[in-house]
């Protein structure tokens, strides 16, 4: 039976009942996060834990007991077997149920909270090859850098992607590449790692932030600027990366071949050396 966690208590997934009040069912008004458990142990709950609170604060969500994250995700992994396996847990908090009106509700509502973990192997379809992407236009909000609940262009571009036989979408606002629908991305131009710096327009990843540790720490030489898709010839290696996808190489964009079709040597190496540090996390 799949235990989930909803308002406080764990409880079989399919007993959770959620208001048509909920101010996440009308208004998409919430957070979430997603984290991975290796077996053993999170990859860097405490990151993640971290932008909750800065999520919910910009929303003026009040949960306090945000700090409460990381205990509802290892309970559970312990009530779902999870323990030697590798799982994603979701979390997500909405301002909670009040009647449908624009203003937050007054006084305030208890915020509702949802988590819920399911094993997750990663996929390796498309991580020895690499994988297509597709460009398609930002047409998000521009605050991007909160993990709202609010996926609409991000799950119309996949989905996009996907129709087209690739497998993620890359965003381009203004001509410049921002961020995928659910990954950040890194292309490699002459002995430099380029991403897109942190702002409005992307979400901080906390694959991206490890990875950018990763590169400093082997001598590769980050740009934290962005890259215009005009500029896309001059791309020797490309690859995406976060919770879900880890780091993924990118090898072709939109059909056009990167480098020489297969992931290079930048991309390999800081594979790496990420795969490396999640030894102690796997059971
Ligand atoms: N997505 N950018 C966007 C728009 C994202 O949705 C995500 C993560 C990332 C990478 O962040 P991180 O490295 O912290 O996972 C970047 C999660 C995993 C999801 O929606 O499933």
């Amino acid at each position: 039976m799949n235990i989930s966690f909803f308002n406080g208590n764990f409880i079989p997934h399919e007993e959770i009942c959620i208001s048509p009040d909920d101010r996440g069912f009308l208004f998409a008004d919430g957070v979430y996060e997603v984290v991975r458990w290796y077996g053993k142990q999170f990859l860097d709950i405490e990151s993640h834990t971290k932008r909750l609170k800065r999520s919910l604060a910009e929303l003026r969500i009040d949960w306090t007991e945000a700090d409460t994250f990381p205990s509802i995700a290892e309970e559970l992994v312990t009530l779902n077997d999870l323990h030697g396996k590798q799982a994603l847990v979701y979390l997500q908090v909405t301002r909670g149920a009040a009647i449908r009106t624009h203003s937050f509700p007054s006084p305030p509502v208890t915020p509702t909270v949802y988590a819920s973990a399911r094993e997750k192997k990663i996929s390796q379809k498309g991580r020895g090859p690499g994988i297509n992407v597709m460009l398609t236009d930002d047409i998000r909000w521009n605050r991007c850098d909160i993990k709202s609940i609010a996926l609409l262009p991000n799950t119309m571009g996949f989905q996009e992607a996907l129709d087209n036989n690739m497998q993620e979408c890359v965003f381009i606002r203004n001509g410049i590449i921002t961020e995928c629908s659910h990954s950040n991305i890194f292309f490699v131009i002459g002995d430099t790692l380029y991403t897109h710096p942190e702002s409005n327009y992307i979400l901080a990843g906390i694959t991206r932030t490890s990875i950018i540790r990763i590169a400093g720490e082997n001598g590769i030489k980050v740009k934290e600027e962005p890259v215009r898709a005009d500029d896309l010839h001059v791309i020797q290696e490309a690859f995406i990366a976060s919770t879900s996808f880890e780091i993924t190489p990118v090898t072709g964009i939109d059909g056009r071949k990167i480098g020489d079709g297969s992931p290079g040597p930048v991309t390999n190496l800081i594979t790496a050396r990420f795969e490396a540090n999640l030894l102690p996390l796997k059971g």
